[in-house]
């Protein structure tokens, strides 16, 4: 395999009712975004080259830029990470191809981990074995709605947390289905790190990259890598059915390593932990099977997740923190939300700027995993109360600022986008719904302003009159209503989009420029 065979695989799409996800999560979340289409390495690469290029010379931006951004200066509180008590959170995204064991294998750890009381144990076992899915009971843990329990799969992402040494890690347990892909991108484009698991079993592991048609191993590797998950633990799950072969282990791995590689993924930033979910083997502790025994003596799960780089924090940036969802409640009050600091940092009793509406507000309350404190920085997921405000104006898509340095709001934006596999070529004056962190709005294609050479990122023909599959390519769009926006140099977060139509995402690309602004 290599990325000459990666080529071929472009015609590899996915079965089109993904939309699950989408009309659940309603406009709420980025993460709502579908990709029924499989995304290639090139996504990857164009998005890092994107992200590298800079700015054409020729035009001149339109742009106010925040005055004063220079000046900011992060106050010490934000900086005192390393000496707090509490540990760094870290988001891990379990992503893989279905029945890979993902569920099976958070349960597992949280089980182990003393998170799931003997009781419940039991329950799931008796329950799993009456609804005759006895080899699901860990399962159940992560799968909690009926229907997840009655097909044995995760239809949305299960959220967990629990604490080793040094971090506080909030598990993000992926649906592997391909009807839930739009589920598996919202935990992905929260994760500072995944763990892809893959099942080695003879046969599943081959179903996983794709053998006999499209597999969720190699579709979701690529998404994590695009989403900018740079650390990767490879799972090698159920190694119980393979005899805990030391040769089929690294069969896996130089297969997959191959991939992984052409993904943009560093060799040295993958970890390869073969295990068994099932049998509890090399997850908590090192392994005991002598057959593994003989032949590995690397980390177990948990101190391959302990040993993971730190998520990097942009306190440097002024406070922005985009509304996943409004909320209510008791300890909180009426005017609260719930969503990720992305930038800077945030205290109670400190005046925050409410955009779009520009509202001032003040900070009552902030909750981490229900309970309370008193500031969050950026990488930390966070629920917010807030007073003084008029509650309209506090909606999902808006992004909370440093009152001094407020975010960017416009309606024209120029992108530099990656079409997927689409069935129809984009035409100028395309109506599409553009999603951007939790914001997505209505919104039509004014010009496609250069079509960009897919090796070196260069523009390679200026005004194209249509777009194709795999094609990149410079465009101006215009949003129906305004956003709150970063370009994508300046805050990823806020400057990654997605394009999407009848359903399906058509494109997904980064805000190289905000061209107007209100
Ligand atoms: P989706 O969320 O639907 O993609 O599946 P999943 O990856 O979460 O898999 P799940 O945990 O639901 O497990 C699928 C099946 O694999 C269940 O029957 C598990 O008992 C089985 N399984 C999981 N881990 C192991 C393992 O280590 N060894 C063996 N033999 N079976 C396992
Ligand atoms: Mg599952």
């Amino acid at each position: 395999m290599d990325s000459g065979i990666l080529q071929t695989e472009k015609d590899t799409s996915m079965d089109p009712s993904t939309s699950a996800g989408v009309d659940k999560l309603g406009g709420t979340s980025s993460s709502v975004l579908s990709s029924n289409q499989h995304v290639t390495p090139i996504l990857d690469h164009e998005l890092q080259h994107l992200s590298l290029e800079s700015k054409p010379k020729s035009s001149k931006p339109k742009i106010k830029k925040p005055a004063s951004i220079s000046e900011y200066k992060p106050e010490p509180w934000m900086l005192q990470s390393d000496d707090q008590e509490i540990r760094r959170q870290i988001n891990l995204a379990v992503v893989g191809h279905v029945d890979s064991g993902k569920s099976t294998l958070c349960g597992r750890l949280l089980h182990a981990l003393g998170l799931i009381s003997k009781k419940q144990m039991h329950k799931y076992e008796k329950e799993a074995k009456e609804k005759g899915k006895g080899s699901f009971a860990y399962a159940w843990a992560m799968d909690e709605g009926p229907d997840e329990r009655e097909r044995g799969i995760t239809m949305t992402v299960a959220v967990k947390y629990f604490d080793t040494e040094k971090y506080h890690v909030v598990l993000l347990d992926s649906p592997g289905h391909k009807d839930f892909v739009p589920n598996m991108i919202s935990g992905a484009t929260q994760a500072d790190a995944a763990v892809l698991v893959v099942d080695a079993s003879i046969g599943s592991f081959e179903a996983g990259m794709g053998v006999n048609g499209i597999g969720q191993t190699k579709e979701h590797s690529q998404l994590i890598r695009s989403f900018g998950v740079e650390n990767l633990i490879v799972a090698v799950n159920k190694m119980d059915m393979v005899e805990y072969s030391k040769d089929r282990f690294n069969f896996v791995k130089s297969q997959l390593g191959i991939f992984l590689r052409s993904c943009g993924f560093k060799d040295s930033s993958i970890t390869w932990v073969p295990l068994s979910a099932m049998a509890n083997e090399n997850l908590m502790t090192t392994a005991s099977d002598s057959r593994l025994l003989s032949w590995y003596n690397g980390n177990c799960l948990l101190k391959s997740i302990d040993s993971l780089p730190p998520p990097q924090r942009d306190v440097s940036r002024p406070l922005r923190l985009p509304i996943c969802d409004v909320i209510a409640s008791i300890t909180l009050g009426q005017m609260a939300f719930c969503g990720k600091v992305e930038a800077g940092g945030i205290r109670t009793g400190s005046k925050v700027l409410v955009m779009p509406s520009g509202d001032l507000a003040t900070v009552k309350t902030i909750e981490r995993d229900s309970s309370s404190c008193n500031l969050a920085r950026a990488g930390d997921n966070i629920a917010v109360g807030l007073q003084g405000m008029d509650p309209s104006h506090l909606v999902s898509g808006g992004v909370i600022c440093h009152p001094d340095f407020p975010v960017h709001v416009a309606s024209r934006l120029e992108l530099k986008i990656l079409v997927l596999e689409i069935t129809t070529p984009i035409l100028v004056g395309l109506q599409f719904e553009l999603h951007i962190h939790h914001a997505r709005v209505s919104a039509s294609l004014v010009k496609i302003l250069s079509l960009l050479d897919q090796k070196t990122g260069k523009a390679s023909k200026k005004m194209p009159r249509l777009l194709t599959t795999r094609q990149a390519a410079v465009v101006e769009v215009k949003l129906d209503k305004e956003v709150c926006v970063e370009e994508f140099s300046a805050l990823k977060a806020l400057g990654r989009v997605f394009l999407r139509s009848r359903g399906n995402t058509v494109a997904v690309g980064i805000v190289t420029r905000i061209l107007d602004e209100a």
